[in-house]
């Protein structure tokens, strides 16, 4: 990584591959979450639409497991670099797990929803939620029933998109980890923190679909390239 002395604003992505090694399943591998579910059966506003329960059961899974998962070596020491970092610095997950903040970390963004958040259709409430949807709890507020994963499922857009691009053309260092860029707009940030003069890395356990866009790539698991790069921008 080139002189990290220029470096004073940092932007990370994080995808699944930051979570599989506290044993949450990533998407897209081979024993992934998309080997045992359709997409369009489970992840979109029409599948909710048609099966609800379906939705409401695949989510219900997931948030039991992140419930359960604790926090793995590179979710704490990127707590450390988000409390020690004097510059600017915004970890943006697609990951909707919330162990980057029980790992302690602050600036977090989550841009594809969380699953400790149900959202009310009917009076559009946010609420935090560790049980089931499944069975059409009431809103706590409205009292309707009318809550879903606050979840953004393909075809819906991203949360936080301005507040995300601004960060990335702000950026002197974009970092991606435990993503395969199969996925817009996530995949496209490597491109847009270049094009603004950015230096960019990626760690993941093997070459994304992107890499070639990054200047430097280390590959590894999360739990040993994030602790020792932290490192090293710390040093
Ligand atoms: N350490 C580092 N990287 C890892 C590890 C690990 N221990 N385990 C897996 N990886 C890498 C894989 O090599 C892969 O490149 O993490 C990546 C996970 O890729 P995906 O399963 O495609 O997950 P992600 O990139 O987060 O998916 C993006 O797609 O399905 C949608 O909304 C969903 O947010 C998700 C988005």
């Amino acid at each position: 990584m080139g002189d990290m002395h220029a470096v004073r604003n940092i932007v990370i992505l994080t995808g699944a591959g930051i979570s599989a090694e506290s044993g949450l399943k990533t998407f897209r591998a081979e024993d992934g979450l998309w080997e045992e579910h359709r997409v369009e059966d489970v992840c979109t506003p029409q599948a909710f639409a048609r099966d609800p329960d379906l939705v409401q059961r695949f989510y219900d899974m997931r948030r039991a497991a992140a419930l359960a998962a604790e926090p793995n070596a590179a979710h704490e020491a990127l707590a450390t670099l988000d409390a020690e970092w004097p510059g600017e610095l915004l970890i943006v997950t697609q990951n909707i797990d919330d162990l980057h903040e029980r790992a302690g970390a602050r600036r977090v963004l989550h841009m594809h929803g969380e699953v400790l958040s149900a959202w009310c259709t009917g009076c559009d409430m946010r609420h935090r939620w560790e049980g089931a949807l499944l069975g059409d709890p009431p809103c706590p507020a409205c009292g309707e029933a009318s809550l879903r994963p606050d979840i953004v499922w393909f075809g819906e857009m991203p949360y936080e998109m301005d507040r995300i691009f601004a960060a990335l053309a702000g950026a002197d260092l974009f970092v991606s980890i435990g993503t395969s860029g199969a996925v817009y707009p996530a995949a496209g940030f490597v491109q847009e923190a270049a094009t603004r003069g950015a230096a960019t890395l990626e760690l993941n356990l093997e070459r994304s679909l992107g890499s070639r866009m990054f200047d430097e790539t280390r590959l590894g698991p999360a739990s040993e390239l994030v602790p020792r790069w932290v490192a090293e921008v710390l040093a």
